[in-house]
């Protein structure tokens, strides 16, 4: 089954209480390393500039989950921006918790599109030469909230655009030396 449509029947099972998100402890390096892996082909010949402050703590998280949320992320940076662009992921600690950032140098998204390219099929004027079913982002937020996270758009200034998740500091996880003992 297509990769889409196997996470959007994921999604409604999430949606209808049938599924509940196996939310453990989570390292961020793990899940980031995972995802670029995974698209090694789709990231081929592509600079990939990968940023992670070594004092995170570990989140709660479903590792699937989040990591397909990332896959699609990455996939939309690699589709929406010139291969010569280089497309970062940085993982910091935010104000109100951990924070993963995408980020390419591509067009961006269209100024006042910011919600609405999260909806179900909608596609954007970027997309006009690139094929796509417009469920990757819908996925990305569906799974991202499922897990208590947001995840927000923006146009970065001088160009391209930013996809951040947020986790909030209850989901993330502190390990006592008793835990490691
Ligand atoms: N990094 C990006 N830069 C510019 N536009 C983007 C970016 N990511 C998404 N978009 C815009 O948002 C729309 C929705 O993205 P989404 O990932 O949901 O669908 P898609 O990429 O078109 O199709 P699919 O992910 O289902 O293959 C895209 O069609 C595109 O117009
Ligand atoms: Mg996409």
């Amino acid at each position: 089954m297509n990769r889409f449509l196997s996470d959007l029947l994921d999604l409604t099972r999430i949606e209808e209480g049938a599924v509940t998100p196996d939310l453990v402890p989570t390292d961020l390096t793990d899940v980031i390393a995972s995802a670029v892996g995974d698209l090694a082909k789709t990231l081929a010949g592509r600079k990939v500039q990968t940023s992670i402050d070594p004092n995170l703590p570990l989140v709660r998280a479903d590792a699937v989950l989040l990591n397909h949320a990332l896959l699609n992320l990455v996939d939309n940076a690699a589709k929406y921006s010139p291969q010569e662009e280089p497309i970062e992921i940085i993982a910091r600690m935010g104000r109100r918790g951990p924070v993963i950032d995408v980020l390419d140098g591509g067009p961006g998204i269209p100024q006042g599109s910011e919600q609405r390219i999260f909806d179900r099929f909608a596609r954007g004027e970027t997309s006009d030469r690139t094929g796509g079913s417009g469920l990757g982002l819908a996925i990305v937020k569906g799974f991202a909230e499922a897990m208590g996270f947001t995840v927000e758009a923006a146009r970065r200034q001088g160009g391209g655009s930013r996809f951040t998740i947020r986790i909030p500091h209850e989901a993330t996880v502190h390990v006592s030396m008793e835990d490691i003992a």
